[in-house]
C-alpha cells in the first residue's frame, strides 16, 4: 500500500479531549502523518518545514463527526409519517418502504441518493443499518467504500411479528448473514460488518442466541435498539416476562457485550437496572434526540449517562430523525437535555455545548478506536468549516463561532472533509 502523504492543515482548531471542556488552538498547525494527528504546533518544527500546508485561513477546523445509529433504506421517506409513534411508523412506513429492497434495481437508485448525501454530510464514521436483504446490503457496502466514508453496516435480522412480506424464516436469516459476513469481511478498506438484529421483539431466542455465536466466532461488533418507546418497553416485558429488564433479553442470548463491542440505540427508559449492566458489559448508547421527539419516544436522559460514565455517542436514527446533519444533533441533543432538566429532573443539568460536542466527536468515535479528537495518535479525520454566511459585528472567539455554526449551520459550511488523512470532500 503506497504510504499516506505527510501534510498540516492550518486554521483554528477546536476538539475536545473531555466533556467539559472545549481545546481551542487559533491559527495554529494540525499535522497529519499516515493518516493519524502527528500533532499541533503554533509554528511547523524543522521536521516538518518540507511538508505541505493547506492554509485554511480564518476558518475552523474540527474532528469528523460520528453518527452512531441511522437507517439507510429509510432515507428515501425521511420527514414523512412524522405524527405517528414507533411501533405505527414501523408498521406504516418502515416496513413496507424497506420491502422494496429485496428489489436491487430499486436499492441501487435509492441507496446512491443516500451514500452521496453521507458523503457531503458533516458525518465521517457511521454505524448503520441496511435492511433483511443481503445482496442489496453488500451493494450499500460497495457504495459507501467509494465515498471514503468509514462506515459499519448491518443485514438486518428480523424472524418474527413481522408482515409475511418483510419477514425472514430463522434459518434463512442464519444461512443469509453468514454469507453476507464472509463475502463483506474481508472485501474493504473502510467499509466492515455489524450483526445487526433488529430489536428484541422480531427477532426470536433460538435466532437471537444464533446471533451470538456468530459473534464470537467472527469477531464482529454488533447494534440493535433498546428501551426506546413505552409501547415497545410493555412489548418486549410481555414477550420476556422473566427477564429483569429489556437489556436482559440481548444479555440471556449473549447479545449485550459479553460476545464483543455492542451500540445500542435510544436507552430512554433504561432504568437503573438495566443502566448498571450497560456498565458493566461497556456497551455503547447511540442517543438520538430528533427521532425521540419524532416518535414521541420520550426524552433521553443523555446528561446524567455521560456524568455516570457511560460510553455516549450521538445519532441522527434516520428516518425516525429527519435530518443528516451531525450539527443537528448537537443543537438536539442540547435542547432536549433542557426539557429533560425542566420536566423530568431538577438536579440533572442540561448539557452543555462542550459536552454535546464531545458525544458528537470523541463521544461516538470511541466506538471506530481513537478517533473523534485532534490528541496526538488520533486517526486523523476533520471538517474545515466557513462560517463566513455570518458575518458579525463584534470579533467573536473561535469557540462563540463554532457554536453559532453548529446551531446555524449544514453541510453547505464544510470546505473540506478528510477522514484518516484521506480528502473526501472539497
Ligand atoms: N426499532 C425497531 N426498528 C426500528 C427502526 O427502524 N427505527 C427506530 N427508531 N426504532 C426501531
Ligand atoms: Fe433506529
Amino acid at each position: 500500500m503506497p504510504e499516506l502523504e505527510t501534510f498540516a492543515l492550518k486554521g483554528n482548531l477546536l476538539y475536545t479531549r473531555e466533556p467539559s471542556r472545549l481545546e481551542c488552538f487559533p491559527d495554529h498547525y494540525l499535522v497529519c502523518e499516515n493518516g493519524c494527528v502527528a500533532g499541533i504546533f503554533p509554528c511547523l518544527p524543522d521536521r516538518y518545514a518540507h511538508v505541505a500546508v493547506e492554509d485554511c485561513g480564518s476558518r475552523l477546523i474540527v474532528p469528523g463527526l460520528t453518527d452512531l445509529h441511522l437507517h439507510a433504506p429509510q432515507y428515501a421517506f425521511r420527514g414523512l409519517g412524522m405524527d405517528l409513534e414507533l411501533l405505527d411508523w414501523l408498521d406504516s412506513h418502515t416496513f413496507p418502504e424497506e420491502s422494496r429492497y429485496a428489489d436491487p434495481v430499486y436499492a441501487e437508485r435509492a441507496y446512491r441518493l443516500f451514500v452521496r448525501d453521507l458523503q457531503m454530510s458533516t458525518t465521517t464514521r457511521a454505524c448503520i443499518f441496511a435492511t433483511i436483504h443481503a445482496d442489496a446490503t453488500l451493494l450499500l457496502m460497495q457504495l459507501l467504500e467509494e465515498t471514503g466514508l468509514v462506515a459499519m453496516v448491518g443485514k438486518v435480522n428480523m424472524d418474527m411479528n413481522s408482515p409475511e412480506s418483510y419477514c425472514e424464516t430463522t434459518d434463512g436469516s442464519l444461512a443469509e448473514t453468514e454469507r453476507w459476513i464472509r463475502e463483506s469481511l474481508c472485501r474493504y478498506k473502510n467499509v466492515s460488518p455489524i450483526l445487526t438484529p433488529r430489536f428484541a421483539p422480531v427477532c426470536s431466542g433460538r435466532l437471537m442466541a444464533s446471533l451470538g455465536r456468530l459473534q464470537q466466532k467472527y469477531a464482529l461488533p454488533l447494534q440493535s435498539h433498546l428501551s426506546e418507546s413505552p409501547g415497545e418497553v410493555a412489548w418486549v416485558k410481555s414477550l420476556f416476562p422473566d427477564c429483569g429488564c429489556y437489556g436482559d433479553v440481548y444479555d440471556r442470548f449473549g447479545l449485550f457485550g459479553s460476545n464483543g463491542p455492542v451500540v445500542m440505540a435510544h436507552c430512554v427508559y433504561s432504568g437503573r437496572e438495566e443502566r448498571e449492566l450497560i456498565r458493566k458489559r461497556g456497551v455503547f448508547i447511540a442517543h438520538c434526540p430528533q427521532s425521540n421527539v419524532n416518535l414521541s419516544s420520550g426524552i433521553a436522559p443523555a446528561k446524567s449517562c455521560l456524568q455516570d460514565g457511560l460510553k455516549v455517542g450521538l445519532g441522527s436514527d434516520i428516518a425516525g430523525g429527519f435530518s443528516l446533519s451531525g450539527f443537528r444533533g448537537i443543537s438536539d441533543a442540547i435542547q432536549m437535555s433542557k426539557m429533560h432538566w425542566r420536566l423530568q429532573d431538577p438536579d440533572i443539568k442540561p448539557l452543555s455545548f462542550s459536552e454535546a460536542f464531545y458525544l458528537a466527536t470523541k463521544g461516538g468515535g470511541a466506538f471506530f478506536g481513537k478517533v473523534g479528537s485532534f490528541e496526538t495518535d488520533y486517526e486523523f479525520d476533520a471538517l474545515v468549516l466557513d462560517d463566513a454566511a455570518w458575518p458579525s459585528p463584534s470579533e467573536l472567539e473561535p469557540e462563540s463561532r463554532l457554536e453559532q455554526l453548529v446551531y446555524l449551520g449544514d453541510d453547505r459550511c464544510i470546505r473540506k472533509k478528510y477522514v484518516k488523512g484521506r480528502k473526501i470532500v472539497g
